[in-house]
């Protein structure tokens, strides 16, 4: 959670700063902060506890001039509560360390007792606030040996510092810091919380992600876990913790920044929904045909013979991620491979049992859910072989997997995700298929119509999208309603999950999504005359059980929407109808999901709330 800028050159430092900020607020937003440092050892430090806009407005109101070094935070609450004191960054006693922290210091109370017993005032409630307080220690003990007067001592003894201070630390962190007294400086450190680099002409940047600097520079170079990084306005130098020197090269990122922008819609969660047939179409370019093929071999490393080898697949992942999880194991079930899906945070005793040669399936749009994360080292250390599917290219969980297949969907801003769970399916139904072929399970002319069907999906898509002031509509129609049902079956039923939590996440309403078989098992007593019931309902095997189900809930008094397709409009009787394009049952989800999601934007909408920041939400969860 939180985000992290850091910027050392000779344009406008809090400017870059704060527009760094801007866009990595979907990282968490309870409080912010910049800390800017001038040629001649001052120390500007600026915070606030709201969002970005606040900041912004403080320092137009204040202007910090001539600082070239500076570093900025935007934070989401784990130590002590969102307000201006715990808003980063965060000084030593003497006010000349600043830091900024992603991440949990797990020893921070240790760190803190003998700290305060050595003197150390502190002034927050944080984890962050020890780190500065080290920085000082350390400092000063290395002091001793340097003499202060010798300015080119200064960035060695910084750099100790800070190497022996993070040697302190336990936990997950990406860090910054600042040493007023040697301005052409910054540090970086990570551990299990992701840190990048960015490479610019007589700059450097360094933030939580790349889309913090992408209008400044794309080349960027990703810090591991272990590894610490100098960064001069003239370069670059990445260490170990240990303080070897590390080679490191950069990559150059494709996606510009306008690609971040909302391109004219009112919230980047409209925009991504409207991009999702081309996130379906970028995610199978190229890696489907000839299914069955070697061709994933040479892009992830998984041919069709290792696809034949495994025993059966365990899908790990959280919250959306998790709902196309479940897809993936109905739809891999339905072609004879044994799969199960678990959430990730309730998957570590279940690594130990897994089959022998069980292939885990990691699905994360960010790659860096710690969750998810640490269920992937669970699954490694029992041995299991990981896929990871992922949105984020150079993310913690590529480097920790053994195969890695890259959805490719674009920056995904809006906190409730929409695009990337439309290309977590694609690479769904793109792997299903591959394996399925390989093992003999799809063939001949199945093979063809699914590979078919899937390459019509974005059409589909886009005419789905098509019905969108249809849907808002029904969905105004509810927008003062408390509580929403979504039931289905079958493969639709991780769908229900998703409408519910969609409209659970950006409108602030209570839903629950059912399997529809369930609800009569206890879950139909909550139904009052006129509750709005969602009913996923599209032709395929489970349809007249369906249709019963609706019929049980509207007796009990459901104002039911039914999505449907024209055929299975004709079985299901509801009061109205969201009807979709028609294609392959198993394909449905790709579909059946796009008006729940509509429909919750625009309850969210109705009823004002903040669409792309939910509150108590962030993008991406970087704590367990
Ligand atoms: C819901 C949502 C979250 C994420 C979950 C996993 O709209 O965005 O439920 O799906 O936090 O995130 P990733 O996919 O980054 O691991």
């Amino acid at each position: 959670m939180c985000g992290i800028t850091g910027y050392i050159g000779d344009n406008k430092t809090t400017d870059i700063l704060i527009d760094g900020l801007k866009r990595l607020e979907y990282r968490g937003y309870d409080s912010c902060g910049i800390a800017a440092v001038d040629g001649k050892n001052r120390l500007y430090l600026k915070r606030v506890s709201g969002r970005v806009d606040a900041l912004d407005k403080l320092v137009a109101a204040e202007p910090v001039k001539g600082a070239h070094a500076g570093v900025g935070h935007t934070r989401w609450a784990t130590h002590g509560a969102p307000s201006e004191d715990n808003a980063h960054p965060h000084t030593d006693c003497s006010s000349e360390v600043v830091v900024v922290h992603n991440g949990i210091i797990e020893n921070y109370l240790d760190l803190k007792e003998k700290l305060l017993a050595g003197g150390h005032k502190f002034k927050s409630e944080t984890d962050t606030e020890v780190i500065a307080h080290i920085v000082e220690e350390k400092l000063k003990s290395l002091h001793v040996q340097a003499s202060a007067a010798r300015a080119d001592m200064l960035e060695p003894v910084f750099f100790e510092a800070f190497r022996r201070a993070v040697a302190d630390l336990k936990g997950s962190f990406a860090i910054s810091v600042v040493w007023a007294k040697c301005p052409g400086m910054i540090l970086a450190a990570r551990m299990h919380s992701p840190l990048v680099v960015g490479l610019g002409k007589g700059e450097n940047f360094i933030a939580s992600d790349v889309s913090a600097f992408l209008k400044h520079t794309k080349r960027v170079v990703f810090l591991n876990d272990g590894e610490m990084a100098a960064v001069k306005k003239d370069g670059i130098d990445f260490y170990t913790f240990q303080g070897k020197k590390v080679a490191k090269e950069p990559v150059t990122i494709q996606w510009d920044s306008t690609m971040a922008e909302k391109g004219g819609y009112k919230h980047f969660m409209l925009k991504e929904i409207h991009e999702q047939a081309e996130a379906v179409e970028n995610t199978l370019r190229g890696r489907l045909l000839p299914i069955g093929g070697d061709i994933l071999r040479s892009e992830i490393g998984l041919s069709a013979e290792a696809m034949k080898s495994f025993s059966s697949l365990q899908f790990i992942a959280c919250g959306t991620a998790y709902h196309a999880a479940l897809v993936g194991r109905v739809l891999f079930e339905n072609f004879g491979i044994a799969a199960h899906a678990d959430v990730a945070s309730e998957f570590t005793d279940r690594a130990k049992l897994m089959a022998p040669n069980t292939l885990v399936i990691a699905i994360s749009q960010s790659g860096e859910t710690a969750d998810t994360l640490f269920a992937v080292r669970e699954a490694k250390a029992s041995g299991a072989k990981v896929l990871a599917i992922t949105n984020t290219v150079g993310a913690t969980l590529t480097r920790e997997a053994d195969y890695v297949l890259h959805t490719h969907c674009g920056p995904e801003i809006g906190v409730a995700s929409t695009k990337a769970f439309l290309g977590q399916l694609a690479a769904i139904y793109l792997l299903a298929g591959h394996f399925a072929a390989a093992r003999g399970r799809l063939t001949g002319t199945d093979a063809r119509n699914y590979a078919e069907e899937l390459l019509k999906i974005p059409r589909l898509i886009e005419e789905t999208l098509e019905k969108e002031k249809e849907i808002a509509k029904v969905a105004d129609s509810f927008a003062s309603s408390e509580h929403f049902l979504f039931i289905s079956r079958h493969i639709n039923y991780p769908i229900a999950l998703e409408g519910a939590l969609k409209i659970k996440e950006i409108a602030y309403v209570h839903a629950e999504g059912y399997a529809a078989g369930e609800m009569k098992h206890g879950p139909i007593a909550i139904i009052y005359k006129g509750m709005p019931l969602l009913a996923v309902a599209p032709s395929g095997r489970t349809l007249d059980l369906m249709a019963g189900n609706i019929e049980e809930a509207k007796a009990r008094g459901a104002d039911v929407v039914a999505i449907v397709d024209e055929a299975s409009k004709k079985t299901v009787k509801a009061s109205r109808y969201l009807v979709l394009p028609t294609t392959g049952e198993l394909f449905t989800p790709m579909l059946t999901v796009i008006p729940l999601q509509i429909f919750a934007y625009y309850v969210a909408l109705a009823k004002k709330c903040d669409i792309d920041k939910p509150r108590n939400l962030a993008k991406s969860v970087t704590v367990r």
